[in-house]
This record gives structure tokens, C-alpha cells and sequence, in this order.
């Protein structure tokens, strides 16, 4: 059985990679490097101590997808690739919506010409929009994204859904990502963000290891525990192990099923600060400036779903989280380059 991982270079993509090696699943990787290189792939070679075949190229070349379909029996595919830099998501929504949106549908349409039927997705909690209440459950409706990277994420989760209804055989999983952080226990892979980094903890691990002065913390008047926003940041290995249990879901049942990946516990800015210092021995200045354009004050899941149908649960802690990212951080000061 071979699983084919689009945008398995990427972050969250490598570590599905080293997973399904370890687990003796073969693997395919498709991937444009827009946003990664081959060394994630060399790495977890190297970790696993098995070959994972790579082609390097888009999911939107049809003739290529279906190609690596056929040569390599695919019988799952995973699919992470897309663009996922909310900022950018604004300034360029065609490229957001003609590379996620329009890929998954290439992506899809490849696969069913060659009768591939079973398909993961990476969705996101953006999905979601601004809740009033927490924590959010699967049953939460859909809100209006702030941005076209989430408004990608929402279009591509009604296309999958709608083609489950005109076809019962496809089997799709689409998993709502809360906050992925923290990196392989090794410290070999992890995240590389170019440039500076969005998120709040690749941004913290630059600053303890000294690439960035101080963090600007977005707000300290939200209505929360100490004013900061609140994420539910779940550690990468345990996404992955949602994703092998999503797998073996679909794999027993046709359809299309929604799944939160969180740990269902809200973490401030400042206690992920605070637990930064903590792990690493290193002060973290940082200062107070406006709320940042789009944020909402908390976002946590009720992860109870996931739990109860794939008997997966998020077993890693902040504490978890953190090591592993300053792990990966200290071995790679400058990412992968
Ligand atoms: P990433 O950018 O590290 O990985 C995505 C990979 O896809 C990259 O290697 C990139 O080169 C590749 N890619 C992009 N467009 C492609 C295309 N057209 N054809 C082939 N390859 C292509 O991102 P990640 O953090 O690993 O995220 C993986 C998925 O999870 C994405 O779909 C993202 O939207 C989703 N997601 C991520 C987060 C997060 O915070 N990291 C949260 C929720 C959802
Ligand atoms: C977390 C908290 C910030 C940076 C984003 C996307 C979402 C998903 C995950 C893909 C917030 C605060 C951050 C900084 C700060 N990606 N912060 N200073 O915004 O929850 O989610 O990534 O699907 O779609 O929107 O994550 O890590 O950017 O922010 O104070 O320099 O940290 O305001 O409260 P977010 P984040």
C-alpha cells in the first residue's frame, strides 16, 4: 500500500512522512518546493532508514498526478500542499485560490480518473471564523474566514463534501488543524519558515536563539486570561498520529467525516512566553503593540469527536511542544539552509 503525501517537504508534510516510514507504509511525495527543499526528505530518510520515492512537481499538473498514481498503486493520499501564509493570502488571493482551491480540484479529478478514492485534508480552524463560545465542536457552524487563505480551506471542504454526495465511494477526512507546533523528537526536522515567521512560536523559538531582538505581542486587552490571545497549539506529532488514525477511519468507512485536531486547552501569548523561558533558560524581551488585523481572541477545540470515532487523543503538552521546538531550534539556528 502506498500512500501519496502532497506537500510532504513541508513542515507538518516531513513529519507525516517519517511517520508512515516508521509505520512501513511506502510513500510518495509530490512537492513544488515553493515553500521547502529536499533536505526534510534526505533527513527523514536518514531517520527512518527507509527510501521514500520524491517527485518533484505540482498538484496542479494533472497528466504528472495521475502519472504517480498509477506507476506507484497509490491507494491513499494525504494532502498538505497548498499556500498557507494568511498575510500574504490577501495581497495575492488568485495565487491562494488557484493553488488550493484549483489544485485540490486537479488533485481530485486525477484521482478519480485512475479510481484513487480516499483523500485527507489539511483544513484548518480558520474554518471556523470568530466564535463566540468555547470550546468549538465539529458542530460549530462555519463562519466567513477573514482572509482567502481561510476562505480556501472553507470552499475546498464543500467541493470534497459535495463530491462524496454525487459519488459514495470516496472516503475523505477533513481534518480542522488547530495550531501545529513543536518538531520531531530528534530535532533533525521541524519548521523553517522564510523569512520572518507569522506564527507566534517560530517567532518566539528566533528570538530565544537570538536571529530576532524582541517578539511584539498583538494586543493585551482581549478578553481573556491576561489579555493575550489564546490558541490551542497542538505538538506536530500528535497531528500526525490524528492523520494515521483518519486513514484507518476512512479506509473501514466511505464518506466524508470532519475532525478537530486540537488538545482542547487554550494557552495564552504570555504563558507560551513564560514556558519558552522556562525550557530554554533564555529571557524573552518582548512588547505590547496593537491587535494584530484579523485575530480573534481565543480559539480552542473540543476535540471529543476525534476521540470518540478515530480513538485518537493529543498525548504531547506545552511543555512537549516547547522542548521540541528549541531542540530543533538549537541543532538549526538558520532552518534547513
Ligand atoms: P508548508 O508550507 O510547510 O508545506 C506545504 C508544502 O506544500 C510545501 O512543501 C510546499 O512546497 C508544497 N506545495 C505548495 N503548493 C504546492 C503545489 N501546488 N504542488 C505541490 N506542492 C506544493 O505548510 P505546513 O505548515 O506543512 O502545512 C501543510 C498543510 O496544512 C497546508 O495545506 C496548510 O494550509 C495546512 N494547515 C497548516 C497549519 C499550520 O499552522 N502550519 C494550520 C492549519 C492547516
Ligand atoms: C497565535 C497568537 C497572535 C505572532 C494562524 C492562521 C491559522 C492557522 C495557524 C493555518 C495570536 C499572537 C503571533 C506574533 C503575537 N494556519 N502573536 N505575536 O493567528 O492563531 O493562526 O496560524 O491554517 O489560519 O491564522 O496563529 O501563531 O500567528 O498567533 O502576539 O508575532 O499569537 O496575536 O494571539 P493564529 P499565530
Amino acid at each position: 500500500m502506498t500512500v501519496l503525501v502532497t506537500g510532504g517537504a513541508g513542515y507538518i508534510g516531513s513529519h507525516m512522512v517519517l511517520s508512515l516510514l516508521e509505520k512501513n507504509f511506502d510513500v510518495v511525495v509530490l512537492d513544488n518546493f515553493s515553500n521547502s527543499s529536499n533536505t526534510s526528505i534526505r533527513r527523514v530518510s536518514e531517520i527512518s532508514g527507509r527510501r521514500c520515492e520524491l517527485v518533484a512537481g505540482d498538484i496542479r499538473d494533472k497528466e504528472l498526478v495521475k502519472k504517480v498514481l498509477m506507476e506507484y498503486e497509490v491507494s491513499d493520499v494525504l494532502h498538505f500542499a497548498g499556500l498557507k501564509a494568511v498575510g500574504e493570502s490577501v495581497e495575492k488571493p488568485i495565487e491562494y485560490y488557484e493553488n488550493n482551491v484549483g489544485g485540490t480540484l486537479s488533485l481530485c479529478e486525477a484521482m478519480k480518473e485512475v479510481g484513487v478514492k480516499r483523500l485527507v485534508f489539511s483544513s484548518s480552524a480558520t474554518v471556523y471564523g470568530d466564535v463566540e463560545k468555547m470550546p468549538i465542536d465539529e458542530d460549530t457552524p462555519t463562519g466567513n474566514p477573514s482572509n482567502p487563505y481561510g476562505r480556501s480551506k472553507l470552499m475546498v471542504e464543500e467541493i470534497l463534501k459535495d463530491l462524496v454526495i454525487s459519488d459514495s465511494s470516496w472516503s475523505i477526512a477533513l481534518l480542522r488543524y488547530f495550531n501545529p507546533v513543536g518538531a520531531h523528537v530528534s530535532g533533525r526536522i521541524g519548521e523553517d519558515p522564510q523569512g520572518i515567521p507569522n506564527n507566534l512560536v517560530p517567532y518566539i523559538a528566533q528570538v530565544a536563539v537570538g536571529r530576532l531582538d524582541f517578539l511584539s505581542i498583538y494586543g493585551h486587552d482581549y478578553p481573556t486570561k491576561d489579555g493575550t490571545g489564546v490558541r490551542d497549539y497542538i505538538h506536530v506529532s500528535d497531528l500526525v498520529e490524528g492523520h494515521l488514525a483518519a486513514m484507518k477511519k476512512i479506509s473501514e468507512s466511505p464518506g466524508v467525516g470532519v475532525w478537530n485536531l486540537g488538545t482542547g486547552r487554550g494557552v495564552s501569548v504570555l504563558e507560551m512566553i513564560k514556558a519558552f523561558e522556562k525550557t530554554s533558560g533564555r529571557k524573552i524581551p518582548y512588547r505590547f503593540v496593537n491587535r494584530r488585523k484579523g485575530d480573534v481572541a481565543e480559539c480552542w477545540a473540543n476535540p471529543s469527536k476525534a476521540e470518540s470515532d478515530l480513538s485518537w487523543k493529543a498525548k504531547r503538552n506545552i511543555c512537549d511542544m516547547v522542548k521540541d521546538t528549541w531542540n530543533w531550534q538549537v541543532k538549526n539556528p538558520n532552518g534547513y539552509s
